[in-house]
């Protein structure tokens, strides 16, 4: 046990992927059957801090503000457990995090959630991890989170079958290539914010377990990442969106045939994509795609955001929220 008390806060971005992860080859490690590509946000912050707390036996978790038990509580738990083992520490640690999204309801506050965490709790335990380790281990408490390490577009890479070291295979790299004329905003359609009845890492395992499409989605998911890189490489928008939104609704319909099945969307959500699609016809730049809940984020040049989520917003009597791509996790204090 160290007499120094160590602290770190980091804040950290939800992403929403335009390829999407749905499947795992390794349950234990987390490691994805196919690449995924993802846009990190610029708001939705997660700001959490991680105090090593020598003599105290248990890790004390808060989660805005109200004390974590049950499931969150041993992901947190068994993601510092990893991280003592590897950095041959002991302490437990109080952790206290703050979500400006609500948990839960498929906007990404898991994978904000463990990238801040990663941060804060790597440069607490001095674990001098460089980036790729950090989105290493960011994966290892929900797989999503490896990309929230990194600002902008972000690939995460599966391990390739033969790689002799999965896990160090496995992470995220922030896209360098992207057409500087490429100028998105994601406009976020907030239907509903209440917790799922089914956790995303139910619904994949389910998914991958049960649904007889399962296949089919894989194989075109790996088709779609290199024409995503290329259309991202090209600034094309119409390219980009086309691709995202075809990869969601297959991915919801090999949800939807696992099981028994997993139903997201509901009623309104399926009204505001049909709308999308009749603005689409009339000649608007507007694309969707939906992750593990109702809510729909909608894909559109950045200029014409505003007055494509105003009538969002008054299609569907929701609040929208537009973003742009956003920053990394960055540590905001952090040492002894
Ligand atoms: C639909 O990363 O939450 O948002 O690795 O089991 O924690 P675990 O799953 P998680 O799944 C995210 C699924 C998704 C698609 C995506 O973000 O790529």
């Amino acid at each position: 046990m160290t007499s120094r008390s160590l602290a770190a806060t980091a804040v950290a971005h939800p992403n929403i992927a335009l390829v999407k992860y749905w499947g795992k080859l390794d349950e234990e490690l987390i490691l994805p059957l196919a690449d995924s590509l993802s846009m990190t946000l610029d708001v939705f912050p997660t700001t959490t801090t991680v105090r090593l707390a020598p003599g105290q036996a248990q890790d004390c978790v808060r989660i805005d503000g109200s004390p974590a038990a049950g499931e969150p509580l041993r992901r947190i738990t068994a993601f510092l457990d990893r991280l003592r083992i590897r950095t041959g520490r002991t302490e437990r640690a109080l952790v206290e995090t703050g979500n400006t999204v609500p948990v839960g309801a498929g906007l990404a506050s898991s994978a904000a959630g463990f990238a801040a965490l990663a941060v804060a709790a790597a440069t607490a335990y001095e674990a001098g991890l460089d980036p790729a380790g950090l989105s290493r281990l960011a994966r290892r408490g929900s797989g999503s989170a490896c990309r929230s390490v990194f600002g902008g577009f972000v690939h995460w890479h599966a391990a390739a079958p033969g790689a002799q070291d999965r896990d160090h295979a496995s992470y995220a790299e922030p896209l360098d290539d992207v057409h500087p004329g490429l100028q998105p905003a994601m406009i976020a359609v907030l239907l509903q914010t209440t917790p799922k009845a089914v956790s995303s890492r139910e619904a994949m395992h389910r998914t991958v377990a049960t649904s007889p499409l399962y296949g089919s989605w894989l194989r075109s998911t790996r088709e779609a990442l290199p024409s995503m890189r290329s259309a991202l490489r090209a600034g094309d928008l119409e390219r980009v969106g086309a691709i995202a939104e075809r990869n969601a609704l297959g991915m919801h319909a090999t949800m939807e045939t696992a099981l028994p099945p997993v139903r997201y969307l509901t009623p309104a959500s399926h009204h505001l994509l049909a709308h999308v699609r009749t603005m689409r016809a009339n000649g608007e730049p507007v694309w969707a795609t939906m992750d593990a809940g109702p809510n729909v984020k909608v894909l559109c040049p950045a200029v014409e955001a505003p007055r494509i989520a105003a009538e969002l917003a008054a299609v569907s009597g929701s609040p929208t929220a537009i973003a742009r791509p956003g920053p990394g996790a960055i540590l905001v204090a952090g040492g002894v």
